[in-house]
Formats: structure tokens, sequence, C-alpha cells
């Protein structure tokens, strides 16, 4: 018998962050679910930051957590790194709201198209779901089709054309070789599911038949290499490579989401597989810190923003202080900080996977290699997560929720559902620390 169960950890973490409890119950007074993102909830309720620093967040309970949520992978340089905070302590006295364009928005566009290859023309926005959601419209006007193919468990931002699928739950969307769309949330209209192709991950037999009995209507693929908030999923190089060539072959646009995956390498992780897709999103790291959505591509396919056939308009689209930090952020990460992220995951994964292996153990991680990635206890010892619906079979969701309420208790701070993220203070030692950590955890969850 465990010394470890779902009622005992849930406990034990709500008598921890006790304060943060209380504000949960507090903000419910003013805002539906106590606070504006349900992404805050770690299980019964939120914890609380009071403030950040390099690695670690000081929480409002008086605890001191290594970040390894870090804001959903935006935070790869950590929190308050000097970079950024005196770019924009500079920034600042100049004012911070001007319906006038800044040097600023060209020079973090000229960066990213440096990096990344595929990416020749930017436009910027507030958000990553702001910027899919133009990513869709460049795509529609390209092509003049309506259509958007998309993979279950890909996760596209809010918007009610892509907030479809992304969390499709056991007994949902249809059987496997026939995947129906299902709306995420309630409120989103019966037509934008009818104009949703769903597809299976990894599933290149499936893909191409699909592709190719919608093509004439199919305007883009949006998809993401590595999947993060409709759970973790790699696609596979060959089934990249080989959208990539279909795509092309029928005249569907393919939008690589890098929101998250920009973190991969200092060409993206589409650098890292060698495709070159017609548009891609960004965020997150882009911004270091403040709201930046950014969508790049190819100038033949961005043509459609410049000879004003498609509008695309935002009070705050091109916000100097967000370039400001984004900026400043993305100098920071030269090729050497990538390196030196990837490192630490290479170490991760092999000690835990080669540990877990070893004993027989259940516990996995998983993902490409890069500062983001997940654990996950699974069913049986040795499996792996390669489409969304492998998390209905082969993850024992009550299980890893023990490991993220187990790591929070011990001083960390992953997301809940079981991913983690990177930020380069971590030093060496606390990358041990939280093999470490995850080790004693697994071994008492199996005592
Ligand atoms: C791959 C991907 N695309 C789009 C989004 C939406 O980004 P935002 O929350 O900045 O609107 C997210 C957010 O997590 C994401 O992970």
């Amino acid at each position: 018998m465990s010394t470890l169960t779902l009622e005992k950890s849930l406990e034990a973490f709500s008598a921890k962050f006790a304060v943060s409890a209380a504000l949960t119950e507090e903000g419910k007074k003013f805002i539906p679910g106590g606070y504006s993102r349900s992404s805050f909830n770690f299980g019964p309720h939120a914890v609380y930051a009071e403030s950040g620093d390099g690695a670690y967040i000081m929480t409002v309970d008086g605890h001191r957590l290594l970040d390894l949520n870090n804001n959903f992978t935006v935070n790869v340089l950590g929190h308050a790194h000097p970079a950024i905070e005196s770019a924009l302590v500079e920034a600042i006295p100049a004012g911070f709201s001007f319906g006038n364009p800044s040097l600023v928005e060209a020079d973090l566009a000229r960066i990213l198209i440096e990096r990344i290859s595929s990416v020749e023309k930017v436009q910027f926005s507030c958000s990553a779901t702001e910027s899919c959601m133009s990513a869709i419209r460049v795509a529609r006007a390209y092509t003049g089709r309506i259509k958007i193919a998309k993979f279950e468990g890909g996760y596209h931002g809010f918007s009610d054309m892509l907030h479809v699928s992304s969390h499709t739950m056991p007994g949902q969307g249809g059987s496997d070789a026939d995947p129906q769309a299902v709306a995420d949330s309630a409120g989103i209209p019966q037509t934008e599911l009818e104009n949703t192709i769903v597809l299976v991950q990894n599933d290149l037999a499936g893909t191409d038949r699909i592709l190719r009995e919608n093509a004439r209507d199919i305007a883009c693929l949006i998809l993401e290499l590595q999947s993060g908030a409709g759970g973790l999923v790699t696609l596979d190089e060959e089934f990249v490579l080989a959208l990539r060539a279909l795509t092309t072959e029928l005249g569907i646009v393919l939008i690589v989401d890098e929101t998250i995956s920009l973190r991969a390498g200092y060409h993206g992780l589409q650098g890292v597989y060698g495709v070159t897709p017609d548009l891609t999103v960004m965020g997150k790291i882009i911004g270091g810190g403040m709201p930046l959505g950014a969508l790049g591509g190819s100038k033949a396919v961005m043509r459609v923003l410049e000879n004003g056939q498609v509008s695309i308009s935002g009070t705050h689209h091109g916000h100097r202080l967000a370039l400001v930090a984004g900026a400043a952020c993305m100098n920071t990460m030269d090729a050497d900080a990538f390196e030196r992220l990837n490192r630490h995951s290479n170490r991760i994964m092999k000690e835990l996977n080669e540990w877990s292996h070893a004993r027989g153990s259940r516990l996995t991680i998983y993902g490409k290699g890069f500062s983001h990635m997940a654990y996950g206890y699974m069913t049986e010892p040795g499996l792996m997560v390669r489409n969304h619906r492998d998390y209905w079979h082969n993850v024992d969701g009550e299980k890893t929720q023990i490991l993220s309420l187990e790591l929070a208790i011990r001083g960390f701070f992953p997301v809940h559902r079981g991913e983690f993220s990177l930020s380069l203070p971590m030093t060496d030692d606390d990358i041990t620390s939280f093999i470490e950590a995850l080790k004693q955890i697994v071994t008492e969850l199996e005592s």
C-alpha cells in the first residue's frame, strides 16, 4: 500500500498553501472562479506568487519554489532578468502607449527573421491567440478556401475558430479513424465545428486520407511540432516532413504554431525538424514576460497583409514596452543559452527515464529534448504518449496529479497537468534537486 494517496497529497497541499487557498475563495467574490485564467488552478486552487527572482518564485504563503511553470513556458530567462529589467526601466520614462510605431518593432522583427528561416515578414499582436486568428485569416484570403485542419490535442488559443478539439475527452470526438470536431467550450457556434477538420497526431495514413478528401476546401493546416496546452505530444520528424510535402501538393497553407516551441533552439523547433512552413505563429518567450504575439511567414503569403487584402488591427499591437522586453529577451537568448537549456533538459530526461526503466517504474519523462517536457505516471512501465488519445489510455491521471501536488509541497512549481519548463538561471544543483525530488516521490508512491 503506497504511503502517498491523492487525498493525503491534496490535504497537505492545501495546508501548505493555505493563504493561497483563502485568496482563491476571496477572489471568487469578484472574479468568476477567483482569477481570470482557469489554468492558474493547481488542483484544488491556485498558488499566489508574491514575487519572482531568477529561477524561483516566492508564494504569498512564504514558500520559495523552483519555478518549473515559468508562466507556461514564457519565462525562459526566469524572473526579473537584469537585461529585461534594465531595458524596461530605460524605456518607461519615454511613455507607454503611442499611436505611432516604435523603432524597436523592426528590431525584434529582424531578430526573428534572422533566426527563423521560413519567416521573411512579421506582424505583431498582443497574444498568440490573436496571431493564430490572423494566421487563419491570412491563409483563407491567400487560398480563397474556408476550412481549417488541425490536430486533436493541438491548442492554438481560445478563439471560436480554434478552440476546437484541443481537450477532447474519452467518449467524445468520434472514432480513432474518423475524428470529429468537438467544441472546447460552450458558446462556440456549430459553423466553426463544420469548418474544422480534425486529425490524429502522428497518424500519417489517416491524415493523408482526410486531407486529400477535403483538399479543395482546406485553407490551412495548423499544428504544433510539440504540443503543450492540449497535452504534450511530439510529432515525428518523418510525419512533419510528409505533411509539408502533402500540403504543398494540395495547395494548403502550412502554419506551424511555435508559441511554445520557439524555446527549442536558436532557429526554433522548425529549425530542428528542417521544415519550412508558410506561416509561423510565435508568442511566449518573444515578449520577455510582456504580452506579445507574432505572425511570421513567407513574403508570398504575407503579401495579402501588405497589399491591404487582409485587415488586422489592434490598439495595442506593436506595443513598445512589450517589444522592448521581447528584444532584450531574444538578444540574451543566444545559441549558447539555448544549448545550456537543452543540456539540462536532456539530463533530466536521460537520468529519470534510465532510473525508472531500471526499477520497472511507470514514471516516464517525455518530449523532444528541449526545455519544455512532461512527466507522466503511466498505466504500464515504458508507455509513451504518441497522440492525444494516449492520455486516455496510457497516463494514470490520478497518480500524475499526486506527482504534481507532491512536487509543489516539496518546493517545485510545475504545470499541474504534468508539464514543466526550464529557465536559464537554473543551476546544475537546481536540476539535481528536481531529479532527486521526483525519484523520491515515485519511490514513496511505489512503496
Ligand atoms: C501553441 C500555442 N498556441 C497559442 C497559444 C495561445 O497563446 P496566448 O495565451 O498568448 O493567447 C498558446 C498558449 O498556451 C499555445 O501554447
